[in-house]
């Protein structure tokens, strides 16, 4: 069951390019359905998805410059406040009453991911994308892949290879240590190979590639790196991720190259990148058989740190 987290949290739902003031976006964040717009000079909102007076989903609505307008009966919503700031047809006697609003939550935008802070208070802790600075050419993308969240973030310790791939890179199944807490996140190294390579038989190899995976211990992200053999990164790919509704897990996400040399390379890898084509993949369908046959390992560390950082993190004044 993809039970969501009551906790205050940061979440990356939406990449800053796909939130604009023509069109409302609706998103699921941990559960809530939420829309996301901006006004003419840039600044994103986040609102429930749903119309206080009858229950429509504004994101059905429309654009203006007081906000929100819900396309049933014409209400406009402030982004910032939620507040009903107009209402169609009022006789000069009547008023907006104060009590009318949609319920408004913090955003942040960052490094490209608009962030929606969900909980009772503004969380306190950075924002998942507080470390990624992309260089060069981006490769971004979303999708809503058919897993529930918890088992997601699992799956990125136990067997990245299950939902995401490098150009030409095989991960194995050979951890570098143990998982290990890291600021915000829970980080875990692995073993990787070209696939034009073959794997040494021998158990403790000096690996020409490494896969680190940082789970996020707060909110949904998790950021991925394909490094050198001395620990240079090669490709970073940085991604929202967070439950969607019915066991689902919406993503959005964004990498780039680093530019690091890599003299091992196959040729596929430097045609590649001379084309600019994408050096990674995010799976948009995830092959259950692959996800049933991973062992239960470096994940079984996950939910217990989850847990202490929520207990270690400050509650702020409410937002
Ligand atoms: S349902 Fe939104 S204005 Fe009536």
């Amino acid at each position: 069951m993809n039970k969501p987290t009551l906790s205050t949290s940061w979440w990356a739902c939406a990449l800053s390019g796909s939130v604009n003031d023509k069109k409302p976006l609706a998103v699921v964040c941990n559960g809530e359905a939420l829309v996301l717009f901006r006004n003419a000079a840039g600044e994103a909102f986040a609102l429930e998805d749903r119309c206080p007076h009858r229950r429509d989903p504004l994101s059905l609505g429309t654009v203006k410059p007081g906000g929100l307008q819900c396309g049933y009966h014409g209400w406009t919503f402030d982004g910032a406040s939620g507040a009903c700031s107009a209402i169609p047809n009022l006789r000069d006697t009547e008023r907006v009453p104060p009590r009318y609003g949609a319920r408004a939550y913090p955003v942040a935008e960052a490094n490209g991911f608009v962030h929606v802070g969900l909980g009772a208070s503004r969380p306190t802790e950075a924002l998942p994308s507080a470390g990624y600075r992309p260089r060069g050419k981006e490769f971004t993308g979303a999708a809503t892949v058919n897993m529930a969240h918890a088992e997601y973030l699992a799956a990125m310790l136990d067997g990245p290879d299950c939902l995401l791939a490098f150009d030409g890179v095989r991960m194995t199944d050979f951890f570098l240590g143990d998982p290990r807490p890291e600021g915000q996140h829970l980080v875990l190294d692995r073993g990787a190979v070209w696939k034009s390579q073959v794997l040494p038989s021998n158990f403790v190899v000096d690996y020409p590639l490494m896969v680190r995976t940082a789970v996020a211990l707060a909110g949904g992200a998790v950021q991925v790196d394909l490094l050198d053999a001395d620990e240079s990164p090669v490709v970073t790919v940085l991604m929202g991720a967070s439950p969607n509704r019915r066991g689902t897990t919406s993503l959005c996400w964004r990498g780039f190259w680093h530019g690091t040399a890599l003299p091992g390379a196959p040729l596929r890898w430097r045609s590649a990148r001379a084309l600019g084509k994408p050096p990674f993949e995010v799976f948009a369908e995830i092959k259950g058989a692959g996800i049933a046959a991973l062992l239960v390992a470096p994940s079984r560390e996950l939910e217990a740190a989850r847990a202490a950082f929520a207990f270690s993190v400050p509650v702020s004044a409410a937002a």
